[in-house]
């Protein structure tokens, strides 16, 4: 077993970075904005922030100003001296408490899994397939509207490789005859969000009882939820994910990296053996493509950008900028631009290209790459993608322009 601290805070200020601090130092720790937070966390420790109100209790408490530096030594002599914890928190030790627990949770039952490709849902499937096998029971829904080769990867991988039962949905046609003549993105979003928690219930049903229902819920989605001062900026993010599901199929949730911040949830994916190109990936939006296909959404205009993406991302890649950028992105417009191929005058799809860095997506500035690749890769987008006659990048920083083009 190992020592557990609470960070109690009135959710004034964030205060993640405190609970990581003390994490790296070998401790768990976990943020708590409540007396009864806290009183179930049975923590050993608790660090107060700010000017939250020091709880009645007899554990050993540090008071610390979140806004400043954190000072290490001092942090170490509360934890090590003080406190007299010891620092048995480590990756290793996570996945062995992990896997007696999903054992006991879901003891010879089965578990299904939405798997997206995506780090949050691979990590969650090798973990639970390492305490289970072939209990776990993922699903894959194939919407039509992914990268260029992501399905065939995420079969490869999971299928042939870590030998994980996956049952993959071939839902393309439902999705682009749901999308036809939609051009409004919310309307977009709402479409591809319900047809994405119906094909997945509709694949449940047919797969029989299965009771459990695998989630890659990680801390910040746990944090913003629990955090009554940030109540209010829920319904913001509430676009980003999928809805609620149908009230007939009541699972019990099995949610093992609820306690893992981004980064620890790529150690954990590194130790478990995922490759790292999986693990460093660009966020992907769940509605895919169906967002960067500005205006109408159809196979042709999504296989075009399939092959502009891939062409981006490989230039990107091979120039070695990947793990630099936050998020590359290609889109298409739509307007047609007028081009000259073969001596003829055409009208095709004028494509845009965006890169940006960025800490946590809410503040981002655009790449400055060099001219000479914006040239190569524009030149490669021309000749290899006919129905493309114009290549454009994009110089915005958010605020004010979102990360994605709608
Ligand atoms: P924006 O465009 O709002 O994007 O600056 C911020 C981050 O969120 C991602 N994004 C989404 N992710 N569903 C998602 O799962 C969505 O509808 C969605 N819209 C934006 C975006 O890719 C960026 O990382």
């Amino acid at each position: 077993m190992h020592h557990t601290v609470a960070i109690y805070t009135n959710g004034e200020h964030a205060v993640h970075h405190l609970a990581r601090a003390v994490r790296s130092l070998g401790v768990y720790s976990q943020v708590v904005f409540t007396a009864q937070m806290l009183a179930s966390l049975n923590a050993q420790a608790i660090i107060l922030c700010d000017n939250t109100p020091a709880p009645d209790s007899p554990l050993a408490m540090l008071a610390i100003d979140s806004t400043k530096p954190i000072d290490v030594e001092r942090l170490k002599h509360f934890l090590f001296e003080r406190a007299a914890l010891s620092a048995t928190w480590s990756m290793e030790a996570f996945i062995e408490s992990q896997i007696t627990r999903i054992k006991e949770q879901v003891g010879d039952k089965r578990v299904l899994l939405g798997l997206s490709g995506g780090v949050d849902s691979s990590v969650a499937a090798l973990l639970i397939h390492r305490a289970i096998g072939e209990q776990l029971v993922c699903v894959f829904v194939d919407h039509g509207l992914l990268r260029k080769g992501e399905a065939a990867m995420v079969e490869q991988l999971f299928r042939e490789h870590y030998k994980i039962n996956l049952v993959t949905v071939d839902a393309e046609q439902r999705f682009l005859d749901a999308l036809s003549g939609v051009i409004d993105p919310e309307e977009k979003r709402k479409i591809i969000g319900r047809l994405f928690i119906d094909t997945f219930s509709d694949t449940a049903r047919s797969l029989g009882e299965i009771p459990f229902l695998a989630q890659g819920t990680i801390y910040a989605d746990v944090i913003e939820s629990e955090n009554p001062a940030k109540a209010g900026e829920l319904a913001i993010k509430s676009h980003h994910n999928v809805g609620g599901l149908p009230a007939d199929l009541k699972w019990e949730l099995v949610e093992p990296l609820r306690e893992l911040f981004k980064d620890e949830v790529r150690q954990l994916g590194r130790t478990l053996g995922l490759p790292t190109e999986l693990l460093a990936r660009h966020p992907f939006p769940g509605p895919g493509l169906g967002v960067r296909c500005v205006g109408a959404v159809t196979k042709e205009r999504l296989d075009t950008l399939r092959e502009v993406d891939a062409i981006f991302i490989e230039e990107v890649r091979s120039a070695g900028l990947y793990d630099e950028i936050f998020q590359a992105i290609a889109c298409l417009l739509p307007v047609k631009s007028v081009g000259i191929r073969d001596g003829e005058r055409s009208h095709q799809e004028v494509c845009t290209l965006r890169a940006v860095q960025s800490v946590d997506a809410i503040h981002a500035t655009w790449y400055p790459f060099d001219a000479n690749l914006l040239r190569s890769i524009s030149t490669r987008i021309l000749s290899e993608v006919p129905t493309v006659s114009r290549v454009l990048y994009d110089i915005s920083d958010k605020p004010p322009a979102t990360i994605e083009w709608e």
